[in-house]
């Protein structure tokens, strides 16, 4: 099974996944970012698919085609988003059908979305955690295959939370994965 990880930021739960033993065949990033580094250190190849416009002209089709191109050839089964900000278009996930899975900063059903921390406490919730989902086309949705619980502290800022919700999915994404992969594979050796 190959693995893809697609990632535009700090790369810290790529890095928690290569640091517990999983095999990432390829990387994809959006924009230049600290994941970029990380992957050349350990030798993973690296495809740039730059967005070129942030607002609301952004052609987010055109650029899901351009990241499939991209993908060509690299014979990728699973793809692992990880703490990537580009909103992928539905012929993504009809691609990759129940193939692509996201970590995503709360309990979701709540707080999907990109603040998910942030609205957590702006919600009072007393506790929030981490969810291990297959995504879909909607984002943040879609049948959910593990989830942490983190207590929100009286002393919590959005990012002391994230980070304490982070040391949960550095492990629980990576372990997720690779029981998802062996599954798969168990699957296509005896259907
Ligand atoms: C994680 O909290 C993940 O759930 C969210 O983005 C964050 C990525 O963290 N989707 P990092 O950039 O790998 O440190």
């Amino acid at each position: 099974m190959r693995l893809a990880v697609f990632a535009s930021g700090t790369g810290s739960i790529m890095e928690a996944m290569l640091g517990r033993g999983l095999r990432v065949d390829v990387l994809l990033v959006d924009r230049a970012c600290r994941a970029e580094t990380l992957a050349a250190d350990a030798e993973i190849p690296t495809l740039r698919v730059e967005r070129d416009s942030y607002g609301a002209d952004f052609d987010r089709h055109g650029y899901t085609e351009r990241i499939m191109d991209a993908l060509d050839g690299h014979d990728v089964d699973v793809v692992a988003l990880a703490g990537f900000g580009t909103i992928l278009g539905p012929e993504f996930f009809a691609r990759y059908e129940r193939r692509v899975l996201n970590t995503h900063p709360a309990l979701l059903p709540s707080f999907p979305g990109w603040h998910a921390v942030r609205d957590a406490l702006a919600a009072g919730v007393k506790v929030t955690g981490c969810t291990v989902h297959v995504a879909t086309a909607v984002v943040d949705d879609g049948p959910i295959l593990a989830q942490i619980a983190v207590p929100v502290l009286p002393d919590d800022d959005e990012s002391r939370l994230h980070e304490r919700i982070k040391a949960v999915e550095r492990d629980l994404y990576p372990a997720t994965i690779a029981a998802f992969l062996r599954d798969l594979e168990h699957e296509e050796v005896s259907p």
